[in-house]
């Protein structure tokens, strides 16, 4: 039997449909989308259908669409290329940013010939921006760019954006959000939200990995990261991945379409599993605050996070221990230390991150797994850290 998926922050399986739009790309469509004939005029007009399709998902006109290669590429371009183009000052992002807004922002702190001061706006116990402490903040170091993301990949609990977006633009200052775990379980509007410049990636709303868009506000200037035959509007050449874009569009497409209806799915299933776990006596992190339908992070006291991740895989279950999305870096999550969880604590983190396709059965099947492997451990002792 094939493992069961609980692991939709990490990644998605790519859609049929997604897959089936993509396929022409890389054989009978295969052209240059710089070249002047036929095949590469094809390869524009997928660009260009694929723009609008993802500039429609968050209310933005197509030329706001810069392409890039993830996720990553497009919070480093919003980090590195707007603090490029600005007079040097202060750079605020939250305490619980994905590491390719933190490491970024991390490295231009510590470039001596760069005046930029990075500081970090705490968050509360249940992993929300503290809204007041981030206003006398900025009241004592006026911001110039503010970072902070939608939904959190680890506990799923959305921000207040809107309001950070409010006071960033009080003090004048330009604001960019990370909603690639918020589009397609939430609704991402880029005017609502009031930011100059939001990150989305295809491969958490099943599309393929590798395709991913930064939007931005025509007023935000930014200098490319990657320089060269001026593509994207100069601000990030290289030849277009027109397949992966092409499936960006689409899953983009289905993402809004299916959005309600996956909503109540997966909440129906995360109200079942939490239901369970806590009766095991699990702590839910975040679980006072709003959260994105499909995440559950919890942990279960002395019973460490890695072990039961193994554990469960073994027993056919994928989930993800703390720090999950950046599990090449084991270590403890940043994010339960920025909402001050006892270590001990956040060393048994895990998460399940809920998909269309998860069923009731395999949330039943999971808890007695958990049970049965919860037991197996408390007998053989192995609880000590
Ligand atoms: C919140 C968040 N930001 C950024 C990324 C990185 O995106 P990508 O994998 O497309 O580089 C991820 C996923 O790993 C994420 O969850």
């Amino acid at each position: 039997m094939e493992p069961v998926y609980f692991d939709h922050n990490a990644t998605t399986p790519v859609d049929d449909a997604v897959l089936e739009a993509m396929l022409p790309y890389f054989q009978q469509e295969f052209g240059n989308a710089s070249s002047r004939h036929g095949y590469g005029l094809s390869a524009r007009r997928a660009i260009d259908k694929a723009r609008k399709q993802v500039a429609d998902a968050v209310g933005v006109q197509p030329v706001q669409v810069i392409f890039t290669s993830g996720g990553s590429e497009a919070n480093n371009l919003f980090i590195r290329g707007a603090t490029d183009s600005l007079k040097p000052g202060n750079l605020y992002i939250s305490a619980i940013e994905h590491p390719c807004v933190l490491k970024p922002a991390q490295a231009l702190s510590r470039r001596s010939c760069d005046a930029w001061a990075m500081h970090q706006l705490a968050v509360n116990a249940s992993g929300q921006v503290d809204l007041e402490a981030a206003g006398d903040a900025m009241q004592n170091h006026k911001p110039g760019l503010v970072a902070v993301m939608l939904a959190n990949n680890e506990t799923g609990v959305i921000q207040d954006v809107a309001s950070v977006a409010e006071l960033a633009r009080s003090h004048g200052a330009y604001i960019h959000t990370d909603a690639i775990q918020g589009l397609g379980k939430i609704p991402v509007d880029f005017s609502e939200l009031k930011v100059h410049a939001m990150t989305l990636s295809a491969h958490k709303i099943y599309g393929p990995k590798g395709a991913a868009a930064l939007i931005v506000d025509k007023r935000l200037l930014l200098k490319p990261l990657i320089y060269g035959g001026g593509h994207e509007n100069g601000l990030r050449s290289g030849t277009e991945n027109v397949p992966a874009i092409v499936g960006f569009g689409v899953a983009c497409e289905l993402a809004q379409a299916r959005m309600a209806e996956t909503a109540q799915h997966v909440s129906l299933l995360r109200n079942q599993l939490e239901k369970g776990l806590i009766g095991m006596g699990a702590v839910i992190f975040g679980s006072a605050a709003a959260r994105i339908p499909n995440t559950c992070y919890f942990a279960l006291p002395n019973i460490e996070g890695d072990t039961l991740v193994v554990k469960l895989d073994k027993a056919g279950f994928a989930v993800a221990a703390g720090a999950a999305c950046s599990s090449v870096n084991p270590g403890q999550s940043h994010v339960l230390n920025a909402m001050q969880v006892d270590p001990m604590l956040a060393r048994c983190a895990v998460r399940v991150s809920l998909g269309r396709s998860n069923t009731l059965e395999q949330i039943d099947d999971f808890l007695r797994t958990t049970q049965r492997i919860v037991a197996e451990l408390k007998q053989t002792s192995s609880l000590s850290f």
